[in-house]
Parts: C-alpha cells; sequence; structure tokens
C-alpha cells in the first residue's frame, strides 16, 4: 500500500491510474472501525483501484466540538487497510489541504437546513469543502459513504450532481455492533455503563418501525412521544428525534400521518454524558 501526504503526488499517481483502472475512493477521519472497512470492501467490488484519505478535518468542526480530542490512530489504521488490499492510503496534513491563504467554501443549500444543519452550523460546508478537494485529488470515479451520517450522504450527492461532478456516490448500510448500536469513532467516548445504556437507541429505533408500520394511520407525534420519553429515561438529552422524508430532510410535523410520508426515515441526535450520538432508520425496510 502506497501511504502518501502530497496531494499533488497522489493526484499525479491516480491520474496514471486512471489511463487503465477506475477508482474507487474511501473518505474517512481515521480510527477505523468495521463499518470503515466495511466500505472499504464494497469499494474493492466497485473498482480494481481502492485509495483511502484519513483526514480529521478542522473545517466541519464547531466551537466546543471534539476536533482536539477526536482519536487518531494512524499506525492501526494504515496495519489495517494493508490487511484489506487498499492501493493508497491518502494522510494529508492540515497545511496540505488548507495552506495559509486557503479562502474557499463551499455550501450547499436546502438539505442542509434541518437536523445536523441546525445542531452544527457550518460542518456541511465544511464537509462539502473537503470532500470536492479529495475528489479532485483522488481523481476517483466511485465514493463510499456510510448510511450512518445519512444527511452527509444525501449532501454529498447532491453536491456531486450540482457541481457536475464525474463520479457517482454509493451510499453503504450502517454497521452495528451486536446489541444494535450504530458503529462509530466516538463510541470509544463512552464509558462502560454508558455504552450499556447506550443499546437503547437503535432499540428504540426498531420500536418506533414496528409502531410505524403496523399504525400507518397514527400521527407521528403520538409514534414519537414514548419513544422520547424512553430515551429520556435511559440519560440521554435529545437534540431531536424525529422523521423527515429521505428526499428532502424536512422534518414532518408532529400531526402528520405516518403513510403520508415518502421515504421515510427516523432521525436522531442525543448526547449521553458528554458523547454525542447520531443514528437513522430507513421506516421502509422490513423488521430484522
Ligand atoms: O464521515 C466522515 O468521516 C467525514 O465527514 C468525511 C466524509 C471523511 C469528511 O471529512
Amino acid at each position: 500500500m502506497l501511504t502518501l501526504p502530497s496531494p499533488e503526488v497522489v493526484q499525479e499517481t491516480a491520474l496514471r491510474w486512471k489511463r487503465e483502472a477506475k477508482i474507487a475512493f474511501v473518505p474517512t477521519m481515521g480510527c477505523l472501525h468495521e463499518g470503515h472497512l466495511s466500505l472499504v470492501r464494497r469499494a474493492k467490488e466497485l473498482a480494481p483501484k481502492v485509495i483511502v484519505s484519513i483526514f480529521v478535518n478542522p473545517l466541519q468542526f464547531g466551537q466546543g466540538e471534539d476536533f482536539e480530542k477526536y482519536p487518531r490512530t494512524l499506525d492501526a489504521d494504515a496495519e489495517k487497510l494493508e490487511a484489506e488490499g487498499v492501493d493508497m492510503l491518502f494522510v494529508p496534513t492540515k497545511d496540505d489541504l488548507y495552506p495559509p491563504h486557503f479562502s474557499s467554501r463551499l455550501q450547499v443549500t436546502g438539505l442542509t437546513d434541518s437536523l445536523e444543519g441546525v445542531f452544527r452550523p457550518g460542518h456541511f460546508d465544511g464537509v462539502a469543502t473537503v470532500c470536492l478537494k479529495l475528489f479532485q485529488i483522488t481523481q476517483s470515479d466511485f465514493a463510499i459513504f456510510g448510511e450512518k451520517d445519512f444527511q452527509q450522504l444525501r449532501v454529498i450527492q447532491q453536491l456531486t450532481a450540482d457541481m457536475n461532478l464525474p463520479l457517482l456516490i454509493v451510499g453503504h448500510p450502517t454497521v452495528r455492533e451486536q446489541d444494535g448500536l450504530a458503529m462509530s469513532s466516538r463510541n470509544r467516548y463512552l464509558s462502560p455503563e454508558e455504552r450499556e445504556r447506550a443499546g437503547k437507541l437503535p432499540q428504540v429505533l426498531r420500536e418506533i418501525r414496528s409502531t410505524f408500520q403496523t399504525h400507518p394511520e397514527f400521527p407521528i407525534g403520538e409514534i414519537l412521544k414514548p419513544a422520547r420519553k424512553t430515551l429520556e429515561a435511559a440519560g440521554f438529552k435529545l437534540d431531536y428525534l424525529t422523521i423527515a422524508s429521505a428526499r428532502d430532510m424536512k422534518p414532518v410535523t408532529d400531526t402528520t400521518l405516518a403513510n403520508y410520508i415518502h421515504e421515510p426515515r427516523i432521525f436522531v441526535a442525543g448526547r449521553l454524558g458528554s458523547t454525542r450520538l447520531i443514528d437513522n432508520q430507513s421506516l421502509e425496510e422490513v423488521s430484522s
């Protein structure tokens, strides 16, 4: 596996590869777990050349967020990627991607007006900006994003369409722990006791899906009320627990009836202690 820090060298190499092979790309912030590795395996199915980037992007962290303490585990990450047969690991520094006079920001509107866009102002501008740079540098034909950050996936799909980028954005299902908790680099911040309580989150999402499917005549508020109570009783301080259409990411009102929503999805974000967890799930899928 080639490990390269320089955007110029990565782009040169990618342009050379591209003459003969398609390139699939997995952008990450490192601290890799099984969820990331499943994206890498999907990338390998899609193209003969696979590039992974590791970069903790300062532009997408707000004030008081965990940029400084975000776990950095480069050696262990590189070993995992080598074992998966990744062709290139791109590990730029902050100055490599944002030299002193860097002054551009990309903004995707509409899809970012709700959910994470409200609680993390500027977050998606940072994500969109770094992703556009990474796509240009890696010259990728495919980029794979996990559905755990579903709004991010939709924002990147929109950006790609709006900017006529010649690549396909591929969404990949969330990988979960045994109790259903979505895998996340931030799960390691949880104390053992919080980790146990965190299992309530996927449990509640499953219960919502089940009520939603068995009672499509129920107003959404009635479906969500007991779920909020359960999560708060488990110690969650909720930012939101809401149902939105996957098309426009706009939360529906409490009086909307379940069967009136196109591509309904449940979205949740909340804090357990000092750890912020997010999750989402399609409400159309068959229960597992
Ligand atoms: O999902 C992430 O890890 C990040 O938001 C991404 C896509 C690597 C951009 O920094």
